[in-house]
């Protein structure tokens, strides 16, 4: 079981109660609108949640997503909606695009340096020359010592009137960078009790800012601003980037 395949309808319903998807779209939006770019690809679109808000307001929106199932789930809210399933590694678009947005630390996804690397350079061969990237990080340097030896966590959810209930357990993953494992029990409420959905084991990846310019420079962007932002469970950064060359 993944959270992105089998239990795709339960991030669907939880994630919009731990995320405020239009202070999301927002801040973002706003960020587009500063650098007067209005066509955007949004990487790891996931169901959609951004994808309603872009559309809504005339934004020029693509999605791309590695999930068939999530991309299913927005697809059925958004029929008119442009999503493509693909890898972020590796992936090219029909037309170059204005800006790159990547949000809800997707990028934590890139465990291994090469994958950093690829995923930096496909998106430099599809945006425009001083098109943008945009994307959020876990803070490595707050957030690993925070986790320490292993934190449980648990996150509840109420939708479309039903509960839902995670139990998650991190712990430090050190053999290749300041990654963790995060495992996690999803449960659904049923006649009162709690009803086990399904589990997802991933290995999580947190960054420094140094690691993030380097890849940056390696794929001919400059960066343009990092600013501190909280998340719903991270401490995190988002990093806008120019594409020079
Ligand atoms: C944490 S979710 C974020 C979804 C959405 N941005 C949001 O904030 O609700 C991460 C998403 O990235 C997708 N993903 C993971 N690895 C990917 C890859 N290599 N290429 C494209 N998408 C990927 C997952 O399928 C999932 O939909």
């Amino acid at each position: 079981m993944s959270l992105y395949g089998d239990l795709a309808k339960v991030y669907e319903a939880m994630y919009q109660t731990f995320i405020n998807y239009k202070e999301e779209y927002i801040f973002y939006s706003d960020i587009l609108k500063k650098y007067k770019k209005n066509n955007l690809l949004e990487i790891g679109s996931g169901t959609g949640h951004l994808a309603e808000y872009f559309t809504a307001n005339d934004f020029e929106y693509t999605g791309l997503d590695l999930s068939e199932e999530m991309i299913e789930i927005a697809q059925l809210k958004m029929p008119q909606g442009k999503f493509l399933k693909g890898d972020m590694r590796q992936f090219k678009l029909e037309k170059q695009v204005e800006s790159v947005l990547i949000t809800g630390r997707t990028i934590s996804y890139l465990v291994k340096n090469s994958d950093v690397n690829a995923t930096f350079e496909s998106i430099n061969q599809n945006l425009n020359t001083g098109g943008i990237v945009c994307f959020d990080f876990i803070d490595a340097r707050e957030f690993i010592p925070f986790i320490g030896k292993g934190q449980p966590i648990t996150h509840e959810a109420a939708f479309d009137g039903m509960e839902y209930l995670r139990k998650s357990h991190w712990s430090l993953v050190l053999e290749n960078g300041m990654d963790f494992k995060w495992e996690s029990t999803y449960f659904k409420k049923t006649d009162n009790k709690w009803i086990e959905l399904g589990q997802d084991n991933s290995i999580v990846r947190t960054f420094t800012i140094n690691e993030l310019e380097i890849f940056l420079e390696l794929n001919q962007f400059k960066v343009k601003e990092i600013i501190a932002k909280k998340a719903y469970a991270f401490p995190t950064y988002v990093i806008v980037a120019e594409k020079i060359n």
